[in-house]
């Protein structure tokens, strides 16, 4: 089995009623039962997390060394501000796919920025809860093909 951790960051434990014309009304639960049901199909066993603070986000990509095979990331806001996260991600050699529910290159210049980018494997955005599913299935053939790290 993969094993793949789902990190959310800032904000998303509000999806279903936060900005729902952006985000629309799929809640974090239902993208995590929507996570850890298709991964199974993948061979995957899914963990979660979710935090509004950069640190502890920083500390699950952390012990995710060695314990994960590979990462789904939103980092949110963070995503477009966090030298830290882009970081912490360097250091952990597990491969990350970013992911967004909305296509962050058509809405606010300053979201067209990501630091998560560089040094994940891909970006995923624009599918909404979509969006994570594609990035498991990204993952499940990266994984596959020998890639770590
Ligand atoms: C987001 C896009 C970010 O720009 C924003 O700050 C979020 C959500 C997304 O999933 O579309 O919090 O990561």
């Amino acid at each position: 089995m993969q094993r793949i951790l789902v990190a959310n960051g800032p904000n998303l434990n509000l999806l279903g009623t936060r900005q729902t014309e952006v985000y629309g009304h799929t809640t974090l639960q239902t993208i995590e039962d929507l996570c850890r049901t298709h991964g199974e199909t993948l061979g995957q066993t899914v963990t979660h997390m979710q935090s509004n603070h950069e640190g502890a986000l920083i500390d699950a990509i952390h012990a995710a060394r060695g314990t994960q095979d590979g990462i789904v990331l939103n980092a949110g806001a963070f995503t477009h501000t966090s030298v830290a996260l882009m970081d912490a991600i360097s250091s952990a050699e597990v491969p990350v796919v970013e992911v967004h529910l909305s296509n962050i290159h058509a809405r606010e210049a300053f979201r067209h920025k990501s630091y998560i980018a560089r040094v994940a494997i891909g970006q995923i955005c624009g599918f909404g809860a979509q969006s994570y599913v594609l990035a498991l299935e990204a993952l499940a053939a990266h994984l596959a093909e020998g890639h770590t790290g």
